[in-house]
């Protein structure tokens, strides 16, 4: 069987086709960044435009990549339906659904955080459950125990802002650009990361997150001492970050008895929380499940295959299933 996978939930434009294995016959993303750039983030009424303009061509290219030219081309079409911009999903829900009605093909909705689960089972198919997934993007923060596919407990989120975002903000604060992640990561590298101890709200104590009063701190603190080095800056910030992430989840594979840790979202591309995670897990005995840099960013080859999971699971989704931008996982319990 061969998905469309479409994806187009913030500022990524991508389409991938993904056949059973799940095997990744495609997979192109265009992506948004110097649109938004010169804004520091992302602007949804651009974004929902980009989409509008960049999906045909960028699923043409995913189809004649994946030699699929027959009639119909696919099995399926899949299309990310939450969370993320409205403007934007709206923009791929729209095309995946007129594609599977044009070709007379089942069109299943995917949720965008169960497509980063499943980037991860992209990258390592044989892995073995219960797994701790520390879920981290631009927009959430999620610690979620796995017990088998689509079977999720949740453990723990952020009460504020998310990882990503932290990053985001105080990259932007810091004059280093946009996207914050991997311009934070870069600068990291030249920093003392004990130059300053910035907090770590709740780090010993739950599951849940909180990072908003660490970008407070950081801003205080270069306001009283602005000759303080950048990289110096960016080091302590980040470390302290990824200390909160590596502690709760190291405590949570623990107290689960989970087999091991599986790292997702685009946070999971942060350099010091691989290095970091692989370090623990192989300390604690414990297999440590972090993606290929092109599977923790968004694409559409974890769509794809979350969506023929889905659809072999749940069958396929209604035409008149609409964009949710506040969509979360649903949970066993
Ligand atoms: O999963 P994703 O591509 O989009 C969302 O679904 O949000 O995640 C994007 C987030 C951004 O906040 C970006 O700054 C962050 O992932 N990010 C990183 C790194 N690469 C991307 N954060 C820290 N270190 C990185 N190397
Ligand atoms: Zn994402």
């Amino acid at each position: 069987m061969r998905v469309l996978g479409i994806e187009t939930s913030c500022d990524e434009t991508a389409a991938a086709v993904v056949a059973d294995g799940p095997t990744i016959l495609s997979s192109v993303v265009s992506s948004q960044v110097d649109l938004h750039a010169r804004y520091g983030g992302v602007v949804p009424e651009l974004a929902g435009r980009a989409h509008l303009e960049l999906l045909t061509p960028v699923i043409a290219e995913a189809l004649e990549r994946a030699d699929a030219d027959g009639t119909p081309p696919v099995d399926a079409v899949a299309a990310t339906c939450g969370p993320g911009l409205v403007g934007s999903l709206l923009v791929g829900l729209s095309h995946g659904k007129a594609l599977a009605m044009a070709w007379d093909v089942p069109f299943v909705g995917v949720n965008h955080l169960e497509g980063h689960l499943f980037a991860s089972l992209l990258d390592h198919p044989d892995l073995e459950w219960p797994l701790v997934v520390l879920l981290v993007s631009g927009g959430h923060t999620v610690l979620v125990l796995v017990e088998g596919v689509g079977r999720y407990r949740l453990l723990g989120q952020t009460v504020d802002d998310a990882a990503g975002e932290a990053f985001d903000k105080v990259a932007r604060f810091l004059g280093l650009g946009y996207p914050g992640g991997p311009a934070v990561d870069r600068e990291a590298v030249h920093g003392d990361p004990a130059a300053f101890a910035f907090p770590r709200a709740m780090r010993d104590d739950g599951y849940d997150f909180s990072f908003s009063g660490l970008k407070t701190a950081v801003v205080r603190t270069v306001e009283k001492t602005p000759e303080a080095p950048t990289a110096d800056v960016a080091a302590s910030f980040q470390e302290a970050v990824i200390d909160v992430l590596v502690t709760k989840a190291r405590r949570a594979v623990a107290d689960t008895g989970a087999r091991g840790l599986c790292l997702a979202g685009g946070v999971a591309a942060n350099s010091l929380l691989r290095r970091r995670v692989e370090a623990f897990c192989g300390a604690d005995d414990v297999a440590a499940l972090v993606p290929s840099l092109a599977m923790c960013t968004d694409n559409a080859a974890m769509v794809a295959a979350a969506g023929q999971w889905r659809l072999a699971n749940d069958g396929p989704s209604p035409l008149s299933l609409g964009a949710d931008p506040n969509l979360f996982f649903s949970f066993t319990g």
